[in-house]
């Protein structure tokens, strides 16, 4: 059994990175990924601080839902320093550096169900939570939490099993979480520095996009809309087609296909 010390420096090791996953706290067992990563972001951290548990015991979704994490699963949160205008990039960041990740890793290829979902053919085998405490116009923080089902069984947890599926399950067999944690965070600040630089990271994202061209429901809190998804902007907001040909702008919500 791999100690604390042997994984962080597994993952360490596969890191060509300037400054993501440099620093990097490994837990066997955390609440969530995301308070721990809080608690550090609240002092002076340095960006690219990284937070990975080998399983969760209250794992947090979007939404205000839970997030299963057992054993098998890649727990992370990464903390960032981006600027206000950059912030809604990070959805984009996170989900593409995620597929490609696991394209690098297990050679299976991922879809996006928008905004951040990452799907195997269309079963969720990845959730991504982004947080972040603004004040004015300066971002003390940002918080990348990702939540990959590595090698787990889904019809083992009769909560995800209809909607999920993992890479072991797809693959028929195990994948290193080393490997795949390390190919992940190289691939994060590689499309973190690129957006910087002024990269259309948008495009590779919507080329990955499953949810386009669907009929689809996005609700937000009271809020639901209908229509054709026709395309994301820059933002990575979604431009919807409603039934009377209007358009419709959508920042946040949760998507269900109701008709392709
Ligand atoms: C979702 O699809 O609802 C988002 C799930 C995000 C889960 C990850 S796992 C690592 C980090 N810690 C958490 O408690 N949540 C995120």
């Amino acid at each position: 059994m791999p100690n604390r010390q042997n994984i962080a420096t597994s993952i360490q090791s596969r890191l060509n990175t300037k400054f993501v996953g440099r620093q990097l706290h490994y837990y066997p067992s955390l609440t969530s990924t995301m308070e721990a990563a809080k608690k550090v972001a609240g002092e002076e951290v340095v960006e690219g601080t990284v937070v990975i548990a080998d399983e969760q015991t209250s794992g947090r979704g979007r939404l205000g839902r839970a997030w299963l994490s057992p054993k098998g699963s890649l727990a992370m949160s990464i903390i960032l320093k981006p600027s206000v205008s950059s912030l809604p990039q990070l959805v984009m960041i996170a989900s593409l550096a995620v597929v490609r990740a696991i394209r690098k890793v297990a050679g299976l290829e991922a879809q996006i169900k928008w905004p951040n979902d990452v799907l195997i053919k269309e079963k969720k085998v990845c959730g991504i939570l982004i947080e972040s405490e603004v004040k004015g116009d300066r971002v003390n923080f940002a918080i990348i939490g990702i939540g990959v089902n590595v090698n787990i069984d889904p019809s083992a947890f009769a909560e995800i099993s209809p909607l999920a599926t993992s890479l072991s399950h797809e693959l028929g067999k195990e994948v290193s979480k080393a490997e795949l944690a390390g190919a992940l965070l190289c691939e994060l600040e590689r499309l973190y520095l690129e957006a910087q630089a002024g990269a259309p990271i948008h495009r590779e994202w919507q080329a990955h996009m499953e949810t386009l061209g669907r009929w689809i429901q996005v609700r937000a809190g009271e809020s639901v809309e209908r229509g054709k998804a026709e395309t994301v902007t820059e933002h990575g907001n979604l431009i919807l087609r409603r039934a009377d040909g209007s358009l419709a702008e959508i920042i946040v919500g949760d998507v269900t296909v109701i008709k392709d």
